[in-house]
């Protein structure tokens, strides 16, 4: 099992660059499964989630080929779905699994998804997309672990979300599409990647009015046809890279970012004393504006500050001069990174979905381990600053979201080894000084 070894003190320097949102490619990859012809996506992240959704895909029937040798490249071709199923071996795994239940259903009538478990940070239920496809005429019933979905074709529908969800959102928005007639969807999420869903969506010949506001009107068509689009910038790696240049108090460009999808985070940064600049078209700099000062944030659906970035600022709150209390609302519990923080010298206490963060403290190097994908961010960013040598075990969790992490904080500056067994203490390999 892979870790990493961090060394911690070194002020980032230089311009780390921005991969594809993978919270986007997903969504647009189970897309491809709306039509026979095929489908391009650039800018597809190289990450582990992306990897499983590639062979959930392939593993329906769909002819999955990475293009010129590279893996941001991917094209997708669902001519035929000879096995509109998705395994439960491959949906826990990842839980956006869940996002081909939509399509599947609204191309081929059917569709066989395993229900997705609990996992780290909450329940994550997925009753809202089961309704959703209910209203529009589905009939799914549970049994053996397995929803089955079953329709001869999808009517549009009035469907009001009880609660803002993301990829419940994306699944509806997918099968109203090719369904019968028009769809309104109220209380949609608003998030960057619901619109850069559907702006694939159109790019196939679907009807769509109203994305990334928290109405969505659909007129469904009869079929979408093949196209080629780009996936958006990630807005919560960009965010990970900002906060790793002021927790060390570097002088960091993260480029090829959107900051316009920033703008919560960024809020927060300059409150808490950072410096942030635009320096050109999706260049933004971050250096030291002062001594770190606590700031508070409470995460909420977008535009409000992303759940995806609470574990990140909790780690620069640490050094921050004074209280900062950080509100979760999103899930119920999203704060396993805290006791792992605490072990490294942080004086967070939590009481409900309420932490209460004194700083400034020193933090030292510890082992640590990874719960999930952005608490591991955030020990990353812990570990850049702590005193000495950090190892993280179960970075797995971190393969899931980022790519290349240690190769591009290392590009910074950072002194950061992935080492696949742990040697002996006196064998250990010295992280580049
Ligand atoms: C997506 C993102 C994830 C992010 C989250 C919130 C992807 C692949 N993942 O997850 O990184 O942290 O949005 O921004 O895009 N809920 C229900 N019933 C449902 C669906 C959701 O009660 O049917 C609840 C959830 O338990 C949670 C809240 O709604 O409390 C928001 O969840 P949701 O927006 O659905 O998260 P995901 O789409 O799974």
């Amino acid at each position: 099992m892979d870790k990493f070894l961090i060394k911690g003190g070194t002020p980032l320097a230089g311009t780390i660059q921005v991969s594809g949102a993978k919270n986007s490619a997903l969504p647009c990859m189970a897309a491809a499964i709306l039509t026979e012809d095929e489908v391009i996506l650039e800018n597809i992240p190289q990450v582990r989630d992306i990897d499983t959704e590639r062979k959930l895909l392939a593993s329906m029937g769909a002819d999955v080929e990475l293009l010129d040798g590279s893996d941001h490249c991917t094209r997708i071709r669902c001519a035929t779905l000879s096995d509109p199923v998705a395994k439960y071996e491959i949906v826990k795994t990842m839980r956006a699994s869940s996002l081909v239940l939509g399509p599947l259903i609204a191309r081929t009538g059917m569709a066989r998804v395993a229900m997705p478990g609990g996992c780290a940070i909450g329940g994550r239920p997925i009753d809202l997309h089961i309704k959703g496809l209910e209203e529009m005429g589905a009939t799914i019933v549970q049994e053996h672990g397995y929803l089955e979905a079953r329709v001869d074709r999808l009517r549009g529908a009035h469907l009001v979300f009880d609660k803002i969800t993301v990829t419940g959102t994306e699944d509806l928005l997918m099968a109203a599409v090719l369904a019968d007639g028009e769809t309104l969807m109220e209380n949609c999420a608003r998030e960057p990647e619901v619109t850069d869903l559907a702006a694939l969506l159109t790019a196939m010949g679907a009807r769509i009015e109203g994305a990334g506001t928290t109405t969505i009107r659909v007129k469904g068509v009869g079929r979408l046809h093949g196209a080629r689009y780009r996936i958006n910038p990630d807005r919560i790696e960009a965010g990970t890279f900002l906060i790793a240049g002021a927790i060390t108090g570097g002088d960091l460009t993260v480029a090829g970012c959107n900051p316009a999808h920033l703008g919560a985070l960024i809020g927060k940064l300059e409150e808490a004393g950072v410096r942030v600049d635009l320096i050109g078209p999706g260049a933004l700099r971050v250096r030291p504006g002062g001594q770190l000062r606590g700031a508070d944030i409470s995460t909420e659906e977008y535009p409000g500050f992303p759940t995806d970035m609470q574990a990140q600022y909790m780690a620069l709150a640490t050094q921050a001069e004074g209280v900062s209390l950080v509100t979760e609302n999103i899930f119920e519990n999203r704060f396993m990174h805290v006791q792992e923080l605490v072990r490294m010298g942080a004086n967070i206490k939590v009481d409900g979905r309420t932490a209460t963060v004194h700083g400034p403290t020193r933090l030292s190097a510890a082992s640590v381990m990874c719960s999930d994908l952005r608490a591991s961010a955030s020990l990353v960013l812990a570990a850049l600053v702590a005193d000495g040598q950090s190892v993280l075990d179960r970075v797995y969790h971190m393969d899931r979201g980022y790519e290349r992490i240690e190769e591009k904080l290392r590009g910074v500056g950072a002194q950061i080894e992935r080492v696949s067994k742990l040697p002996a203490p006196e064998a250990q390999p010295a992280v580049a000084d």
